[in-house]
This record gives structure tokens, sequence and C-alpha cells, in this order.
């Protein structure tokens, strides 16, 4: 056998080029294997050794150990390499400079004025005890006119003020028919409110074909008008601010006796009249503002319901009914009505 040891250097040469060329781990794996692995030829050389003359053994075998050794170590050095490299390259793809804005909130919906206006005026009612109740859209022409002791001449009746859907059904024209429906379905004492839409033939700036109404019952033995008013100056206050007063004024509704108006003082002025001494444009002067209607329930209307625990001897009630858009209009300064039904967003979003 010539010199092993030339060989030995010659394989050392080769792989220490090979491992400095290769592009990965990976790579670096495959030349281990070729080089130093169970079956390569440096490893047989070393375990050859022993069948050597002696004078060779020694400078051969440490030879080969040399070479084995470097080799592992440079392997071992290049992996580390790669593998800081890869590392580097992972974290600079993967960096996130946190001194950027954040993403914009998505946008979130929002109920509509005259919903939320709903749900503050149900707020207050049920803090004082009320239940809310809701009834049809369509009603009969019993229902919403004739239990409510509407005559047979009252010009609310007229196909020109009223939608009609049959000779005796129509499209409610207030929440008040379910004052009849609620007493039919529950005895007293009853406390509800009823919010719902309503219909009639009516549109311009102040009036739209379709409105929304708030109707508040309250039957008990002794419900006065003093009680009304009561409850009223709280919704009042609620709604439009701690300093407010009400007033009721003499009106006619055919369903309670005696029959209100109910103002509530302007909270735009002071006595009608703005810091400049000029008249204060919401209330034109007046100091006071209209916001529903009431009264106490009339017996007439608890005749059509005696039978399921009404004596009218016996119980009384008040009833109200306000505009849901009337409320809103007032409370936000909406200039035409109509502007709650265009869906027109920038109208809609300075709300909510
Ligand atoms: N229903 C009446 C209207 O729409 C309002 C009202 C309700 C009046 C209850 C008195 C009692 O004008």
């Amino acid at each position: 056998m010539n010199d092993p040891t030339q060989r030995i250097s010659e394989l050392r040469s080769e792989a220490e080029a090979a491992i400095a060329e290769a592009p990965d781990t990976a790579a670096l794996e495959e030349l281990r294997v070729r080089y130093l692995g169970r079956k390569a030829e440096l490893p047989n050389l070393l375990r050859g050794v022993a069948e050597l003359p002696p004078e060779q053994r020694g400078i051969v075998g440490r030879t080969a150990n040399e070479a084995r050794k470097g080799l592992e170590a440079l392997v071992g050095d290049r992996v580390a390499a790669l593998e800081a490299a890869e590392l580097d390259a992972r974290l600079a793809a993967d960096r996130v400079d946190v001194t950027l804005p954040g993403a914009p909130p998505q946008p979130v919906g929002r109920h509509h004025l005259l919903s939320s206006t709903r749900r503050e005026i149900e707020d207050v009612f049920l803090g004082l005890g009320f239940s809310v109740m809701e009834g049809p859209e369509v009603d009969l022409v019993h229902y919403n006119f004739d239990a409510l002791n509407h005559a047979e001449t009252h010009p609310a009746r007229n196909r020109s003020d009223t939608f009609y859907v049959a000779d005796e059904a129509v499209l409610r024209t207030h929440t008040s028919p379910m004052q009849v429906r609620a007493m039919e379905l529950y005895p007293p004492p009853l406390y509800i409110i009823v919010p719902g839409r309503v219909y009639r033939r009516d549109s311009d700036a102040t009036h739209t074909p379709q409105f929304h109404q708030v109707e508040g019952l309250a039957v008990d033995e002794d419900v006065t008008l003093a009680d009304l008013k009561g409850t009223l100056l709280a919704f009042a206050r609620a709604v439009f601010g701690d300093e407010r007063d009400v007033r009721l004024r003499p009106h006619f509704f055919p369903f309670t006796e005696p029959s209100v108006e109910v103002d509530v003082s302007c909270f735009n002025c002071t006595g009608g009249f703005m810091r400049d001494g000029s008249r204060c444009p919401l209330c034109k002067g007046e100091g006071w503002i209209e916001i529903l209607g009431a009264g106490e329930v009339d017996p007439n209307v608890f005749e059509y319901v005696r039978e399921h625990g009404y004596d009218p001897d016996r119980i009384q009630g008040f009833a109200f009914g306000m505009g849901i858009e009337r409320i809103a209009f007032l409370k936000h300064g909406v200039p035409d009505l109509r502007m709650f039904f265009e869906n027109d967003l920038r109208f809609l979003e300075q709300f909510g």
C-alpha cells in the first residue's frame, strides 16, 4: 500500500472545499455523511490503521484522526453560521414596526335615531313600573275608533284621513287601540306603554304618512290627573333635562275625559326669549312646547271591557299618547320630519 497520509490530505482538502461552498444545512449534512459517515473513505482508513506496517501506524493514525476532527469541527462551525444567517433572515422578514399607526377601527352600526329615542322612552317608563306591549298595525275599526268612543261622524274616520284596508279594518291611526286590547287581555291594575307604527294620510315637513307613537295607560284604583302630571313630569325631566316643568292645557279626545294637551317648558330659551332678547325660534316665544295628548280614561271606554274587571265605578285610569318623531325632533333640533325616513347617512350618522 502506498503512503495513506497522501490520500488523507487529498480527502481533507476536497472535503474542506466542499464544506466551504455548501449552500445550506441540508447540503452540509450530505457532505458529513459523504466524508465522515460509516461507509466513507476516511473513517475506513482510520479503522485499517491496525493492519498497516508498525512504522506507518503512528503517523497515519494521527493524520487521519486530525483530519476527521478538523472536518467535524468545520461542519459544526458551518452549520452554526448557516443557522445564524437563516435566523437573521427570518427575523428581518418578520420585523414589525411598532411605531406604525394601528389598523383603523372597523365602523360599527348604530341605532336609527327613532329606535334610540323609542328605547330611551321605554327605559324611563320601565323605571316607573310600566311594562312594554306591542299591538297590530292593521286593526279593526272597532278598536281604532268605536271602542275609543269616536262618534259615527268623527272626521278621522274619513277615507281621506285614514288608510282603510277593508270596510272594517284600517292601518291604525294611533296606538290607542291597544288600550282596549290590553284591558281585554289583562285585568287591572294595568301599567303599560305601547310603542309602534301608526299611519295617517298626511305628508309635509311636519307630517309623514307613517310615523311612530308611544301609548301609555295606567289603570288602578284612584288614578288621578295628578298622577298623570307627576308621571309626565318625571318623563319630561328624564328626556329633556332636570330643570323642565310641565303644564296641562284643556283639550278634547273622544276617549279621555277630561282631556289635556301636555307642554314641557322650553329648553332652548328662558320664558320664550333668547339671551339677546329675540323671540325663541323653538317655542315661538311661548316658553312652552307641546309634547303629547293625554287625559283620564273615559268611562265609556271602560264599558267595552267591564266584563274583564274594569268597572268604572271602582277603577280609574289615565292615558297618554306621544309621537316618537316629535320627541326626537324637539330634542335634537331636526329641521324636517321626512329626514327620519330618507336614510341619508350624513343625517343618521350624527346620532347614536
Ligand atoms: N291617540 C291620540 C292621538 O293620536 C293621543 C292620545 C292618547 C290622547 C291617549 C289621549 C290619550 O292624537
